[in-house]
């Protein structure tokens, strides 16, 4: 894909695909991001994405709905609320790594990068670890699935948290849903759908791209074993490889837009009505804004990449992810002393149009 994508930044950015206009240059990507009012995050049922997932969620609504449900999550996901799940981080790492096998065998999918995020998301939303079967099969339909499965899936979870919910009704806990339930904005409670399209997301959002970050961070491991050595020697370089781990392979690759108006984008007529993708992955290796764009170099500075998004739907989840990476990063980085590939396995990439990450990545450490 990275391939594609540079080839079509020299030679059509802003490319006709059926069905989508794909934007592909750093500088028409954040102009997409940063102009709601002409590119819309909301599909209507005309011209709406039936595969979007998350269509009744804040990532797919507009201003003023959108800054009203946002601000509500915005009190939820305080630093202090991330800030006290930095010691069940570092449990969970340290026992999912003491599961794996001492010959130094493991998948770092399953072993680690899938089940962390799970664990931390069920957490802070309060529904049992113990469902996290459940949630991998949704997450799983949600971004491979075709559009009947993810409509039948949605159903499922909204059940689900719709249910979790009745239970705090009753019991109320310390948890994102409890908080949610009450929640008011201008004096009125939240709808089911709305309530039910914000756990889905949480679980999706924070889940599915995290245990991306992390897989491919091994990745990158693997492919820059230098990198791997010179933070083991400098682990307050952690961070700033983390930002370049997202730039370099971004775990989302686009999400849609659409146009609400007759528009000129670089030098591209788009009509009204007509989806709009943003691609952050080929923003990010935008040679006009990162010099040497395809070298993964973790001193690169500036990096303002835009693994994260831009304008009013920036990721909220940053800083959650941010910690995760940093503290499974720190603590494998402590405890192996080297990495390699298991060759006699496949290395198998996701097949999904919206996230990028391995299906699994099996390796040996030392
Ligand atoms: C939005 C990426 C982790 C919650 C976004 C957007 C991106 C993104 C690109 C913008 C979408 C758009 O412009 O249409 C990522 C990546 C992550 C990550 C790469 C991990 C490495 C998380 C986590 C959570 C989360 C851990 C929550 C626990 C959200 C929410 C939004 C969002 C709620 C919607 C914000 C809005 O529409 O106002 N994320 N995300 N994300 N993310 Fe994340």
């Amino acid at each position: 894909a990275y391939t594609w994508y540079r080839r079509q930044r020299n030679t059509q950015p802003i490319y006709r695909n059926p069905g989508a206009w794909f934007v592909l240059r750093y500088e028409d990507v954040k102009t997409v991001l940063q102009n709601h009012a002409t590119f819309s995050s909301q599909p209507d049922e005309k011209r709406g994405n039936p595969t979007n997932p998350l269509r009744s969620s804040i990532l797919s609504l507009d201003p003023p709905r959108h800054h009203q449900l946002r601000g509500l999550v915005q009190q939820v996901f305080t630093p202090r609320a991330i800030a006290r799940l930095e010691s069940r981080i570092e449990e969970n790492v340290h026992h999912f790594l003491n599961q794996v096998s001492p010959q130094g065998k493991m998948d770092v999918i399953t072993d680690l990068a899938f089940p962390l995020p799970v664990l931390i998301i069920a957490e802070l939303l309060g529904v049992p670890f113990e469902d996290r079967e459940q949630f991998k099969h949704w997450s799983r339909n949600l971004f491979e699935g075709n559009p009947s499965l993810i409509a039948s899936t949605q159903q499922e979870m909204k059940t689900y948290f719709l249910q979790q919910m009745k239970n705090r009704l009753q019991e109320p806990k310390d948890d994102v849903l409890t908080a949610l339930l009450h929640a008011e904005v201008e004096g009125e409670h939240l709808s089911e759908n709305e309530l039910a399209a914000f756990c889905i997301l949480l679980l999706a959002a924070g889940h599915e791209t995290t245990s991306d970050l992390i897989g491919n961070a091994f990745y990158c491991f693997l492919e820059y074993p230098e990198v791997f050595e010179e933070l083991q020697a400098h682990p307050e370089g952690i961070p700033a490889a983390i930002e370049e781990m997202l730039r370099y392979y971004s775990p989302v690759k686009t999400l849609p837009r659409y146009a609400t108006q007759d528009v000129v984008l670089g030098e591209q007529p788009i009509r009204a009505g007509e989806m709009v993708c943003p691609f952050f992955a080929s923003a990010n290796r935008d040679e006009t804004q990162f010099p040497d764009a395809d070298t993964f170099n973790i001193h690169r500075t500036p990096n303002r990449h835009l693994a994260f998004g831009a304008g009013i739907h920036a990721c909220l989840g940053a800083p959650l992810a941010r910690l995760e990476a940093k503290i499974a990063l720190k603590i494998v980085l402590d405890r192996f002393g080297r990495l390699s590939l298991d060759r006699s396995m496949p290395l198998q990439l996701k097949s999904s149009s919206v996230v990028f990450g391995l299906k699994q990545l099996p390796i040996f450490f030392l």
